[in-house]
């Protein structure tokens, strides 16, 4: 994750690029840069480390362009350096992008081919190359941009200025977010509003795949087929708050949308996507020795930790437990001394996740904590953080955080494969590439927002409903069952498929809709058997599945939910985007405080 901004005014921008990407600095701060049109040409400033070494570059080169785009930097592709920097610039573009280009490898080498020097190691610097061959074509900016668009994979935002075009910003979206500020004669982009609340509160938030094409005193939006709509301007309280919806309706569907980004940006701390290999901290701790891995932690970072397990267990071949936090601390559980226990948590302030951790650690434990909130207790108290970069999770009900503590932890346990001599360096490289394309995956998920909306409302009168899942897709029936009943409060529970026969069958009838996770992995024929036990039984089944198991089984569901085929490894991470869409659309349906649902807390700091 990196943010990103752009000015149109008719002030000097370098200060104004600056004092936005301050704003923006939570999204990275590993190295920075901005751009700036001076008489038509381009002038650019980059500096690797904090935001601060670029401010000393700006000071010493005054400058009153009026045009410019700015970068904080979260690396992806290619170290930290100056070289790797944004802007971009190849010709006359010049770029500011944050995401991920999944194919950049084979653009980058058609250029190559076609003779093209490639300077930096970054993704970015290709899509430049690719926009400055179109406008040497002939092609208009509008036109190359649009043109580049579509060979792109991946979840992406850009900010595109032109040599020689002092009224004209380009900015493009595909699952990465951009707002829209618009002020008197000048017009500011930027990854989230808070970055233009110095500038105004006038914002317009584009859509996943619009294109926008800015000068000073207008604004045109294209979405994906390249018709012209228009987006409605909102006014932020970005200001005041520091933290706002950004144009949502509440912070819970706000933080599902968010997820392409902030998965992006977590992979991107634990896996170098270039060399296709997992980098995670040096731990205190021989993993090739250690005989099992304790988990603890509680609600929706429990059932991040039971995916854990499948993972670990699979791809490491080593024993995982997982308990609840507020089980285990009471349990006396045996452990031995040197032994790696893992905490999971969000906020990093639950108390009974934080007795688990005081616990191993008294039991000479290294405890290592998969943790969104670096400041927490858990993150101090732990002897290795792996920070989720979720940013800040307002929704009570936890979403965007959960799918990221996932990316943790599939990183986690393909580096554990690793070191323990389990897998080679060609299937690590398969899986990273494999993570590399969830956050363009998240993105088609979450395409079904509206479809989903529709089968919540049909389900959304029911007493009961039931979530069945297999392996490793188990945990996301139960964390489809909990997302419900805590936002709607419908009463849901969690199965695993096959447990189904040995007594919860006998509570379905025509009144229980029965939530199906099936991907199409080697165990999809068994769910489905599962799921034809309770169809004969009356019950209305929600299917979700990919497109290829839909056409197969979609038939004998009452709805079916469709969720991109992806490998088997990535699918928890997948599905767990349309239970959360179930949940949060039946109880806006059914009236509920979304955000702050009753009897619940944000972050459970008592026993
Ligand atoms: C509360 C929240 C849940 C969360 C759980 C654990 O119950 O409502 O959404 O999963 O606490 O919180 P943590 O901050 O430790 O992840």
């Amino acid at each position: 994750m990196c943010g990103i901004v752009g000015i149109i005014g008719t002030e000097p921008v370098a200060m104004r690029l600056y004092e936005a990407l301050k704003r923006l600095e939570y999204r990275g701060y590993d190295s920075a840069g901005i751009a700036f049109l001076e008489e038509g040409r381009f002038k650019r400033l980059r500096a690797a480390g904090k935001l601060n070494n670029l401010l000393a570059r700006i000071q010493e080169t005054p400058s009153q362009a009026t045009i410019g785009i700015g970068h904080t930097r979260w690396a992806t592709h290619g170290a930290p350096t100056e070289e790797n920097a944004h802007p971009h610039i190849a010709g006359s573009v010049a770029i500011v992008h944050n995401g991920i280009i999944e194919n950049f490898q084979v653009l980058k080498a058609q250029l190559e081919e076609a003779g093209v020097t490639v300077k930096s190691d970054t993704d970015t610097e290709i899509v430049a190359h690719l926009i400055d061959q179109r406008l040497k074509a002939g092609e208009a900016p509008q036109e190359a941009v649009r043109s580049v668009l579509k060979m792109l994979e991946g979840a992406f935002a850009f900010v595109i200025m032109f040599e020689g075009e002092d009224d004209l910003l380009i900015a493009a979206r595909r699952g990465s977010p951009l707002a829209i500020g618009h002020g008197d004669g000048e017009m500011f982009l930027g990854s989230d509003a808070i970055a233009l609340a110095p500038f105004t509160s006038r914002v317009t938030y584009l859509e996943d795949g619009d294109m926008a094409v800015v000068r000073r005193d207008r604004l045109d939006v294209f979405d994906e087929a390249g018709r012209q709509v228009v987006r409605p301007l909102s006014f932020t309280q970005a200001s005041a708050l520091l933290v706002d919806k950004g144009g949502h309706r509440h912070f819970m569907a706000k933080e599902i949308a968010e997820q392409p980004d902030v998965i992006g940006h977590t992979l991107a701390e634990y896996v170098n996507f270039h060399e296709g290999r997992v980098t995670l901290p040096d731990m205190p701790v021989d993993l090739s020795a250690i005989d099992r891995i304790t988990i603890t932690a509680c609600g929706t970072a429990h059932y991040a930790g039971m995916v854990a397990k499948y993972w670990i267990e699979r791809l490491a071949r080593l024993p995982v437990e997982v308990d609840v936090a507020s089980e285990f601390r009471y349990r006396e559980a045996p452990l031995k001394e040197g032994g790696l226990s893992l905490v999971i948590s969000q906020s990093g302030e639950t108390a009974d996740t934080l007795a688990a951790l005081r616990y191993c650690k008294e039991k000479g434990q290294v405890v290592a904590a998969v943790v969104n909130v670096p400041e927490s207790t858990i993150a101090r108290e732990s002897d290795v953080i792996l920070r989720t970069y979720a940013g800040p999770e307002i929704g009570v009900a936890s979403t965007k955080a959960f799918t990221c503590q996932l990316a943790v932890l599939a990183a986690f346990a393909i580096h554990l494969a690793r070191m323990r001599g389990c897998m080679d360096a060609d299937e690590e490289k398969r899986l990273v590439k494999t993570l590399s394309e969830v956050p363009r995956l998240v993105v088609t998920a979450l395409k079904q927002d509206a479809h989903i909306d529709t089968v919540a409302q049909k389900i959304a009168h029911a007493r009961d409903i039931l979530y069945l899942g297999r392996g490793i897709n188990y945990p996301i029936a139960l964390e489809g069952a909990l997302k419900l009943k805590e936002i709607s409060y419908i009463h849901a529970e969690g199965y695993a498929a096959g447990e189904l026969k040995h007594g919860p069958i006998a509570l379905i009838d025509e009144n229980v809709p029965v939530v199906v996770i099936a991907p199409r992995d080697k165990l999809f024929d068994k769910t489905v058997s599962n799921m034809q036990e309770v169809a004969a039984r009356g019950a209305r089944i929600v299917l979700i599945t990919d497109e290829e198991g839909a056409r197969a089984h979609g038939a004998e569901a009452f709805e079916t939910i469709a969720v991109p085929a992806a490998d088997p490894f990535v699918s928890p991470i997948l599905y767990a985007i349309p239970v959360q869409l179930l949940a949060y659309h039946a109880a806006v349906f059914l009236g509920t405080d979304v955000d702050q649902p009753r009897n619940l807390a944000k972050s459970v700091t008592v026993e």
